[in-house]
């Protein structure tokens, strides 16, 4: 088996609209800090009345492959994780293959695990390529998702979008072990029944599953080994982020069970994990994107040979921890320019254009 398949290139897409959650506050009469201090949040990415996962996905895709050194024919497998899905049975893969113009002796499948459908799909393009079953063809594999919640749902303030595109041929942006933590539980924390356009979501449960999680996969990496040197050694920890705050209560969590003082968990949250969020606080939760927003900002700048973790967590659920290397293209960060030109294109909107922008969306779900 070889291990020299990893991510070969990352492209970002994010909306052009923002509201800022201070915004929704004042729409429904909530003191904003609870929105930006008690969950964590800033902003909250929407999508035009144009925009929607297919375009997202398309945007990061487009990017992708034009700073890969490969072509569409390269491309064997295209595996799309999404829980933004347009029909139960045409995948939304089929959707971004036909605006790409990728057609001919391809696989291409969505897959669909809450916000772990990302992951997943990145899994198994890798297995793909480990297991020789790719014949020297590289994988695009895209995480994309609009996260809307019913009108005053308690979820609102954590909605977003965005889509992340990575290509899997040779790791020159990260290396992925072969080795990774998976841990699954059947529970009903956050589903969407056919037909219905909003999730439901018991909130409690959901942040304990995330938690228990999180303990889980993190147990399993460490083993016998001691926990301070094994967490220390990496130089960032990724986590998925249904909203900022919730990371931080996972991680306090986890230090707590492994018996490290506050103070030390503090320490390990704010040189590990703090700066890995950047992103997520202006993207909102992204769904299956969410963590690999969360890795790409992790990986800038980043030598060769660091490595880091990414905790995926998917509600339902299913969650898997792995374990990521920089790769040479890692110090240059060439996605970083699609963030920062999304963020500096988009518009804020205010709170009657966002009720204006969420009766389309009813219209339209
Ligand atoms: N100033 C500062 N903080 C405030 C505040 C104020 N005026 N008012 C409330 N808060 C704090 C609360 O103390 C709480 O913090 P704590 O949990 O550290 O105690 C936080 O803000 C949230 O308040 P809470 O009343 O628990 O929020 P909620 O019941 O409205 O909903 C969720 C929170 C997470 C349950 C909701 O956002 C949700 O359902 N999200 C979707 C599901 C999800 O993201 N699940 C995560 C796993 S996938």
């Amino acid at each position: 088996m070889s291990t020299e398949a990893g991510i070969a290139s990352v492209g970002i897409q994010l909306p052009s609209l923002y509201l800022p959650v201070t915004e929704l506050a004042e729409l429904r009469n909530i003191d904003p800090n609870k929105f930006t201090k008690g969950l964590g949040c800033r902003d909250i990415a929407l999508c035009s009345a144009d925009e929607d996962a297919v375009s997202l996905a398309v945007g990061a895709a487009k990017r992708a492959l034009s700073r890969w050194n490969g072509s569409i024919e390269d491309i064997g497998l295209i595996a799309l994780g999404t829980e933004t899905a347009k029909d139960m049975s045409r995948p939304l893969s089929a959707w971004v293959a036909e605006k790409l113009g990728l057609s001919g002796a391809v696989r291409s499948y969505e897959v669909k695990h809450a916000c772990y459908g990302g992951t997943l799909a990145l899994r198994q393009a890798l297995e793909w390529k480990w297991s020789g079953a790719s014949a020297g063809k590289a994988a695009l594999v895209i995480a994309s998702d609009v996260a809307l919640y019913s009108l005053k749902d308690p979820g609102e303030p954590t909605q977003g979008a965005g889509a992340v595109a990575m290509i899997i041929d040779e790791p020159t942006v990260a290396a992925i072990s072969p080795v990774s933590f998976p841990y699954s539980n059947p529970a009903f924390d956050f589903w969407r029944p056919v037909g219905d356009s909003f999730p439901s979501v018991v909130g409690q449960l959901s942040l304990d599953c995330y938690k228990e999680a999180t303990e889980e996969c993190f147990r399993s990496l460490i083993g016998d080994r001691d926990s301070r040197e094994t967490l220390n050694s990496y130089r960032a920890m990724c986590f998925h982020v249904p909203f900022p705050k919730m990371v931080k209560k996972a991680v306090l969590h986890l230090g707590e069970t492994l018996g490290w003082s506050p103070e030390e968990t503090e320490e390990l949250y704010r040189s590990k994990v703090e700066d890995t969020l950047e992103w997520n606080q202006l993207t909102g939760n992204a769904y299956t994107a969410s963590l690999w927003i969360s890795v790409a900002r992790a990986l800038v700048g980043l030598r060769e040979g660091t490595p880091i973790t990414a905790f995926s967590y998917g509600s339902g659920y299913g969650a898997e921890l792995l374990q990521i290397t920089a790769g040479p293209a890692a110090a240059s960060a060439a996605w970083l320019a699609d963030v920062e030109a999304d963020l500096s294109a988009r518009e804020s909107v205010d709170m009657w254009e966002y009720e204006t922008l969420r009766g389309h969306a009813r219209a339209s779900a």
